[in-house]
């Protein structure tokens, strides 16, 4: 396959814009969530990752309605299930609501997978129908690390990736 060209702007809006738009032609036509959801966590990574110290997804486990079971991300070891309505994945799933988080060690149940992670951001995924199938979730070493441009960012991105 070609080598793909992504050069983006410094301009942190026009960068997600640019991203949104690059991810929805890569995983145009692909009948693979994975698929979707692995070229997503890369091409985030590829975008921002002087920023982004963990990205990736939490699935909703489709035998475990409940329960989000990680999914294809990029960064250190995971913890590999989270409850619904437990730490910021898991309040995210089940507010279905972009979450911020200046400082996880002030958020109540904060799952702490990788001690060197301070703030993070958590976006819902849906599918076309409008259900929750999976949460985005960003950490970064840096507090206070994440804002709204981020989080409607994030959320482009992920309505870019579902199609
Ligand atoms: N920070 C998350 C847990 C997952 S990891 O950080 C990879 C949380 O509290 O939901």
């Amino acid at each position: 396959m070609a080598e793909r060209e992504l050069s983006l702007s410094d301009n942190r809006a026009d960068r997600y814009r640019e991203l949104a738009a690059e991810i929805a032609s890569v995983v145009a036509g692909e009948t693979s969530r994975t698929a979707r959801l692995a070229t997503t966590a890369s091409l985030l990574v590829a975008a921002f990752g002087d920023r982004f110290f963990w990205c990736g997804f939490y699935e909703v486990d489709p035998l475990k309605p409940a329960e989000l079971v990680v999914g294809p991300y990029q960064g250190t070891l995971g913890c590999l299930r989270i409850p619904f309505g437990k730490g910021v994945c898991g309040a995210c799933a089940t507010e279905r609501e972009t979450i911020i988080v200046p400082d996880v060690h002030a958020f109540p149940g904060h799952i702490a997978c990788d001690s060197r992670s301070n703030s993070e951001i958590v976006v819902p995924v849906f599918d076309q129908a409008g259900a929750l199938i999976a949460v985005l979730d960003v950490d970064s070493t840096a507090f206070d690390a994440f804002d709204d441009v981020d989080a409607r960012g994030l959320e482009a991105v992920c309505r870019a990736m579902m199609g």
